[in-house]
């Protein structure tokens, strides 16, 4: 075997070691309290912050719980971004500093923004257990990553105008608390995801963001010093549930972290039941109800089923119209254009619903003639357009919002524009994806339809995705729009 000598790559793997924590600096800030449970906070910068830009965010934590509470503000990491390699460093050199400075408790809990905490959680996942809690801000765990077999307690911060770690992506978390319900309550305490209302990205620190990073992030509805006293809060609430010894406390508590989940509650089903009407799993219930809209008047005369297929077998099947006795039953077919979700957290910006819902449906008038002397004696009606389903996703999209978000949208948003329905024949229909494209004026839509005699063909807009335009990407300027191109 060839290869260096075994000495020279000891020497390598030794330089290594050394330019990954030559630069790293911890800045200590001490309790503000004599008494109290002891526990160390040790912040993970999100890209491109300063650690002293988190020092505010630490002085109201200290200040809003009765925890004796150290911080430990770890800095100057390579090109002011953490990586894997630096972060098992950061730690201990946080921790060494700690106790230089006194803290005697061995209560450590991280605590990483963004794309730090992304890497934080994959840490503490894995390492000998020095972190004894995480606090994840605008931040989330690995998508595949169970909350509830997370070796440590988590609190996962969300903002709701966060333009980098999107408020969708914390729905996901948000699902992994709430789809079993065996040890709900234990969970609710444990790894809780909460949202705080109004805030972005950059008030998790102080002082705005720097480079690219603040061009992806939203305009914030609350001050940085209302956003602080919320993360304050919180902050006491998960470390008091954690780590105090004070039964009264704990109490106080626990009742502020069913409060906020309540809240949650709130804020994140409504994206995912939008989320589960384009797919749950089998079927597609946006296609159930393009389906029942198409009908109109016949609505409630036929019985309507869905079939999600991937191609070539969408391709190949077309929605069929059959009879059980005297009831119509029509099935559509639907195919889901999903794109796969990265686990990278530099590509965790992008949408998390689909870039388009491809439907075989039956028009109005083939429902008429195939129900035959059933049917009334009206006149034939002008078809629906696909744009009227773009239509309804939006209606759909809007109703599910917050009132605020929607205000928002309407005063501030840029909005979705539907165009006129682009026809192919079905050579065409086929490989024409639905046309998306963004400018100034906002998100222009266009479906993409086939339509003869007995069948309607659509290329539409998720509803998903039309509510994630209306309360994320709508609200940032047009060239920082992070629209995944197809
Ligand atoms: C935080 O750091 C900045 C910059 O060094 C400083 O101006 C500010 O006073 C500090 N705030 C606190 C609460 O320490
Ligand atoms: C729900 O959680 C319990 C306890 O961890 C586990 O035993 C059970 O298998 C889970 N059920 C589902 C459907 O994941
Ligand atoms: C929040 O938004 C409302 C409505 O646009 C506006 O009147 C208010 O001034 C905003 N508040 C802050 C703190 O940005
Ligand atoms: C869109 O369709 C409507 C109704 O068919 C028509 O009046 C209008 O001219 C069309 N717009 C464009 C830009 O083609
Ligand atoms: C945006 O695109 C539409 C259609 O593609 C065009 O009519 C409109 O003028 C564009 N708006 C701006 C501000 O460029």
């Amino acid at each position: 075997m060839f290869g260096p000598p075994s000495f020279l790559k000891a020497f390598l793997a030794f330089l290594t070691i050394l330019s990954a924590c030559e630069s790293l600096t911890t800045t200590i800030l001490e309790p503000i309290r004599s008494t109290g449970n002891e526990v160390g906070l040790i912040f993970i910068p999100g890209t491109s912050v300063k650690s002293y830009q988190y020092n505010e965010t630490a002085r109201v934590i200290q200040e809003s719980t009765e925890l004796r509470v150290w911080v430990a503000l770890t800095g100057d990491y390579r090109h002011d971004e953490v990586y894997t390699d630096q972060l098992s460093f950061a730690i201990e050199d946080a921790i060494s500093e700690l106790k230089k400075a006194g803290m005697t408790s061995e209560l450590y809990a991280g605590v990483g923004h963004g794309w730090g905490g992304y890497y934080l959680q994959e840490y503490a996942q894995s390492s000998n257990k020095k972190l004894k809690a995480l606090v994840l801000m605008g931040s989330a765990t690995s998508r595949t990553t169970s909350l509830r077999d997370f070796p440590i307690p988590v609190l996962t911060l969300a903002a709701e105008l966060d333009g980098v770690t999107r408020i969708t992506r914390i729905a996901v978390e948000y699902e992994k608390l709430t789809h079993n319900t065996t040890g709900f309550l234990k969970g609710l305490y444990r790894t809780p995801v909460i949202y705080i209302e109004g805030a972005n990205h950059a008030q998790f620190a102080s002082g705005g963001l720097n480079s690219h990073i603040k061009l992806v992030d939203l305009k914030a509805n609350v001050t940085e010093e209302d956003a602080h006293r919320e993360i304050g809060k919180y902050f006491n609430a998960f470390l008091t549930v954690t780590f105090s010894s004070d039964d009264s406390k704990i109490d106080e508590a626990l009742n502020q972290l069913t409060d906020a989940f309540l809240k949650s509650v709130k804020k994140f089903q409504p994206f995912l039941d939008v989320r589960n009407l384009d797919t749950d799993g089998e079927e597609s219930m946006w296609t159930l109800l393009a389906q029942e809209y198409f009908a109109d008047e016949y609505g409630d005369r036929v019985a309507v089923s869905n079939e999600i297929l991937e191609n070539p077998w969408f391709y190949s099947t077309g929605p069929s119209i059959s009879f059980n006795d005297d009831n119509m039953i029509i099935k559509t077919i639907a195919l889901i254009h999903a794109k796969e979700q990265s686990y990278d957290p530099h590509w965790a910006m992008g949408m998390e619903s689909p870039h388009e819902i491809d439907m075989k449906l039956i028009p109005k008038d083939a429902i008429w003639k195939a129900l035959g002397k059933q049917r009334d004696t009206i006149l034939k009606s002008e078809p629906n357009t696909c744009r009227s389903l773009n239509q309804l996703a939006v209606i759909l999209a809007l109703s599910a919002s917050t009132e605020k978000a929607r205000e928002r949208y309407l005063s501030q948003g840029r909005p979705i524009i539907l165009e006129n329905d682009t026809n192919k024949f079905y050579f065409m229909w086929v490989p024409s994806p639905l046309d998306m494209w963004e400018n100034e004026s906002g998100l222009h839509v266009s479906a993409i339809s086939l339509i003869n005699d007995q069948y309607h063909y659509c290329k539409v807009m998720s509803p998903y995705r039309a509510m994630e335009w209306i309360n994320v990407d709508s609200l940032r300027d047009y060239k920082f729009g992070l629209l995944d191109k197809k």
